[in-house]
C-alpha cells in the first residue's frame, strides 16, 4: 500500500505493466477494425483520458486525427446527472467522419450517453466508444462501447490521467482510494 497522502490510501488495482499489455491489445484491435478508413477522429473527454489516449493512439498505425472536448453533469458534483454541458467543444466538424470517442471510466452511463447522443446529431460517418474502465455494476443507462479495457469492481479509482480531487492524476498505475 502506497501513503500517498496522510487523508487518505491509495491500493494499486491495476499495474502500470497490466495498463501497458492492455493498451496495446486494444490498439490491434482497433488498428484491424479501422484498417480501411480514411481517417479516423479521435475524440477525447478531458481530463480524464487525456493519457488513455497518449499511449492509445501511439498504438495505431492508421491515420488518426485528435481532438477533445470537456462536458460537465450539472447538479451534485459526486453523481452524474443527465444534463450533460458542453464546457469546451470539439475544433473539428465529424460530419461523414469516423468517430472513434474515448472515456477514462463508465460508471452510471450517464455521461457517456449524453455525450454520444450529441456526437451522434452531427452526422458521423461511424461512431464507436473505447473506455479503459467500466464499473458495470453501477449502470443506469446501457452503453455500448465496443472496447473497454478493465471491468472493474464498484470502487473510487485514481491515476493514469484519473483524479479525486484533481490530484492522483500522475499515478502511471490505477489504484483504488481508501478513506
Ligand atoms: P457516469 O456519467 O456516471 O458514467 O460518470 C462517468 C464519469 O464520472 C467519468 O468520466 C469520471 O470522470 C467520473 N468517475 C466515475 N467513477 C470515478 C472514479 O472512480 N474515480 C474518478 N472519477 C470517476
Ligand atoms: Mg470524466
Amino acid at each position: 500500500m502506497n501513503t500517498i497522502s496522510p487523508q487518505y490510501k491509495i491500493d494499486t488495482l491495476i499495474s502500470e505493466k497490466k495498463i501497458k499489455a492492455r493498451i496495446s491489445e486494444l490498439g490491434t484491435e482497433i488498428n484491424s477494425f479501422y484498417k480501411d478508413t480514411s481517417k479516423l477522429l479521435v475524440v477525447g473527454l478531458l481530463r480524464g483520458s487525456f493519457i488513455f489516449i497518449a499511449d492509445l493512439v501511439r498504438e495505431f498505425q492508421i491515420p488518426v486525427e485528435i481532438d477533445f472536448m470537456t462536458v460537465s453533469s450539472y447538479g451534485n458534483a459526486m453523481q452524474s446527472s443527465n444534463n450533460v454541458r458542453i464546457l469546451t467543444d470539439l475544433n473539428t466538424d465529424i460530419k461523414n467522419v469516423d468517430v472513434l470517442l474515448v472515456e477514462d471510466i463508465i460508471d452510471t452511463g450517464h455521461t457517456l450517453n449524453q455525450v454520444i447522443k450529441l456526437l451522434k446529431n452531427r452526422n458521423p460517418n461511424s461512431l464507436e466508444v473505447c473506455c479503459l474502465l467500466n464499473k458495470y455494476s453501477r449502470r443506469e443507462t446501457p452503453i455500448n462501447s465496443k472496447w473497454i479495457g478493465f471491468d472493474i469492481p464498484d470502487e473510487f479509482v485514481v491515476g493514469y490521467g484519473i483524479d479525486f480531487a484533481q490530484d492522483n492524476r500522475h499515478l502511471p498505475y490505477i489504484g483504488k482510494v481508501i478513506i
